[in-house]
């Protein structure tokens, strides 16, 4: 059972496989957070809970000064209820009684999970149990109701909350986290993911925390390309392969917000949900406010653990089921081979062409409606001039050349010069601002008013109509400035508008039914769970050259599985241009969901065979890329080397990829030793035909300079099977 309530000590005990997560309701009704980390029995732990007294402090009893909330671990920490640390939840009820004093009502266990409203949350499966909570305000008349769902075998934890008015007053909400957890103790590091424009996630950054808090957010209105709402915290001595580790992530697309704070005992609390920055939500009578979902795991295996959990529950349950596990489209995108130089006769001419590098699928960028980044969205008419017969004949012809069709958008912005734009300045722009900011020449289109949504939905509909669509990659290219949409407030804007933007996509993916999203924001500014939610693939970065997506690759895979980066085999144009060879190109490319970005009907035959060759390794190696467990072996950050492997869930197959990165030839002794094999289990290395035990590769570890010899190359692959 994932879900144990014990009566007697009141305490609840949500198992997963390897952890425990645990806490009580108090003698006051509160709940008390008691332990979470590695798996342990249902012992009664109420023992641990801080019950010194401080000066200072204040009680919940007259009679005794043995229980204060200021010193013990919180489920949901109230702003003004006598917790003087940083609060996980703030809101005002008109009745001015403000004293935020939440306690326990009721729970229930039950199979299943409920959904999150208006949001995308962990889909529900088999296997997962949830707990509700009921708890209601003492003075006010308003509930709230925490949500923990047990995913048991994938090691995550989801929890989420909601408020409800009760009464007939406004209840004003100015911060509503979706989690808060207190860990005893501050000896932790803290991991996060940072970048920018071309180097998202591509700074693995660890730093110890201190007395204080430590915040990890953004306000650009998405998730950003400079931070990502990923985060661990782990025992300052553990490491990527070893002790305890907790990973955060949330499932939502705006501005969001994680804060660790230690405080003065010396005790670490962690917040994360929605920004509350300018945050103030007006929660009407009868009305309900939900947070979004945030994921937490453990593991004793370090950051390599916490990742490895993160994508199994991913793959699991995040990203839709019928492109999860399935065999990825192989793209070519016509973005970095012709830019908006786009004609039918070009298209089909590299249709013909890719069909000899094994590539399936065209991917028509942007440019089929406009000339340059200046123009038209918002009206997405193709045209005319580049493409006579318009998207049905194109997306016919190539889907008789035996390819699939795929197409860019940007459906969530309007260019200044559209026509909607100039029929609609009043009501269709993020902005009420006179002359608003332009960012690449283009406004937010202003999703809190429906009339938009419903807008766009049509335009596509009729743009469409008859095109058989197999691939659609939705981009977003600028920020949130001077937020106001026509229809609210200021500080409900950015919350409604990434409400607006889930919207727009549910009703696209059911306009485009069948059909793989693939998510982009100017590379990978939006990489997040709300987008894997709708995408089973990301576009990581606009920099394809593959030494500096070593770093973007690596640097995501902490967060977000192999599968879910898009990487695709280019010539740097968009970035460096910095020469590399096409292994290399390959050999990092493969990494993730794999495809291409240059223009082939340039190449030589033989070159074109070479990336025919590729591509059918690729499809050889995918399962592993699919669902294979990532063990990250040198980080490219050491600026030597970077090695990792995937290793199948049967430890059957592994691939092993290593690289040189600073062009460093193998003149030096250099062994590795690999990780994730069956010690048991005797691997034949099919670049060697060495034959040795799981055991022996994981302890004595192969000698890079042998299986290479003097050959001297910046980036290998190597396949091991395991013998029957
Ligand atoms: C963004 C994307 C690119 C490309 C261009 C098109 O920059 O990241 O891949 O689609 O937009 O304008």
């Amino acid at each position: 059972m994932g879900i144990v309530f014990d009566n007697k000590s009141k305490t609840f005990y949500l198992n997963t496989q390897n952890s425990s997560y645990v806490f009580c309701v108090s003698d006051f009704n509160t709940l008390e957070h008691l332990y979470y980390g590695k798996r342990i029995p249902s012992d009664d732990i109420r023992y641990i809970s801080n019950r010194q007294i401080y000066s200072f402090q204040s009680h919940e009893s007259r009679d005794s000064r043995a229980f204060s909330t200021a010193t013990v671990g919180l489920e949901i920490a109230t702003f003004n209820s006598g917790d003087f640390r940083t609060p996980s939840v703030i809101y005002d009820y008109e009745s001015n009684l403000n004293a935020n004093r939440l306690r326990y009502v009721s729970h229930e266990i039950y199979k299943g999970r409920k959904a999150v409203l208006g949001m995308p949350c962990s889909r529900e499966n088999a296997e997962c149990e949830s707990l509700g909570i009921l708890l209601c305000d003492d003075q006010n008349q308003l509930e709230v109701r925490l949500f923990y769902v047990v995913y048991y075998s994938e090691n995550v934890i989801a929890r989420h909350q909601t408020i409800k008015n009760l009464g007939d007053k406004n209840l004003k909400i100015s911060k509503f986290a979706s989690m808060n957890l207190d860990f005893y103790g501050s000896d932790y590091h803290v991991v996060t993911l940072e970048g920018m424009y071309l180097s998202e996630r591509s700074n693995v950054v660890r730093t110890p925390i201190r007395k204080g808090v430590f915040k990890n957010n953004s306000l650009v209105g998405t998730t950003s390309h400079h931070k990502n709402p990923f985060m661990v915290l782990c025992d300052s001595c553990a490491d990527e392969h070893s002790g305890n580790a907790y990973g955060f992530n949330l499932i939502y697309s705006g501005n969001f917000s994680e804060e660790i704070e230690v405080d003065r005992l010396g005790d670490t609390r962690i917040i994360a949900g929605i920004d509350d920055t300018a945050f103030c939500w007006n929660l009407v009578s009868g009305q309900t406010f939900s947070s979004p979902e945030a994921i937490i795991t453990y593991s004793d295996e370090g950051l390599g653990g916490v990742s490895r959990n993160f994508h199994n529950h991913i793959r699991n349950n995040i990203i839709e089921s019928d492109f999860a596990y399935a065999k990825r489209p192989i793209v070519i995108n016509t973005w970095e081979p012709f830019f908006f130089d786009l004609s039918e006769d070009k298209i089909l001419h590299l249709a013909k062409e890719s069909k000899k590098c094994g590539i399936d699928t065209i991917v028509v960028d942007d440019g089929w409606f406009r000339n340059s980044i200046k123009e038209n969205l918002g009206d997405f008419k193709v045209d005319k001039n580049k493409f006579p017969l318009g998207l049905k004949s194109l997306a016919d012809k190539i889907h008789a050349q035996g390819l699939n069709f795929g197409i860019w958008i940007e459906p969530e912005m309007v260019s200044p010069n559209s026509d909607y734009y100039r029929e609609n300045a009043n009501t269709c722009a993020l902005s009420n601002a006179n002359e608003p900011l332009i960012s690449r020449n283009q406004y937010v289109l202003d999703l809190t008013n429906d009339e938009n949504i419903d807008y766009i939905v049509n335009r596509l509909k009729q743009e469409f109509d008859g095109v058989e669509l197999d691939y659609l990659k939705w981009d977003y290219n600028r920020y949130i400035t001077e937020a106001s949409g026509l229809n609210c407030s200021a500080g409900e804007v950015y919350h409604r508008q990434v409400l607006g933007s889930y919207k727009l996509f549910f009703a696209l993916k059911d306009l485009f039914k069948g059909a793989l999203f693939e998510n982009c924001a100017g590379g990978g500014g939006r990489f997040d769970l709300g987008m894997l939610y709708f995408s089973p693939q990301v576009w990581a970065s606009d920099n394809t050259d593959p030494y500096e997506r070593l770093y973007i690759q690596y640097g995501t895979s902490y967060a977000y599985p192999p599968s879910a980066i898009s990487c695709h085999f280019t010539e740097g144009k968009c970035t460096s241009g910095r020469p590399s060879s096409f292994e290399f190109r390959y050999n990092v490319a493969s990494f993730g969901a794999y495809g291409y970005e240059l223009n082939v009907c340039e190449l030589s035959d033989n070159e074109k065979a070479i990336l025919s060759e590729y591509s059918s390794k690729y499809r050889e190696d995918e399962q592993l890329v699919l669902s294979g467990d990532l063990y990250r072996l040198i980080s490219p950050e050491s600026n030597t080397f970077c090695a990792y492997m995937m290793v199948s869930k049967d430890k059957n197959r592994a691939k092993f990829n290593f690289f040189s990165i600073n062009a460093r030839g193998l003149t030096e002794t250099f062994t590795l030793k690999l990780m994730g094999l069956d010690p048991k289990k005797l691997y034949k290395n099919q670049n060697t035909g060495l034959i040795l035990s799981g055991e022996t590769l994981m302890n004595v570890g192969i000698r890079l300079n042998d299986l290479f010899g003097k050959k001297r190359s910046d980036g290998y692959t190597v396949n091991f099977v395991a013998l029957d």
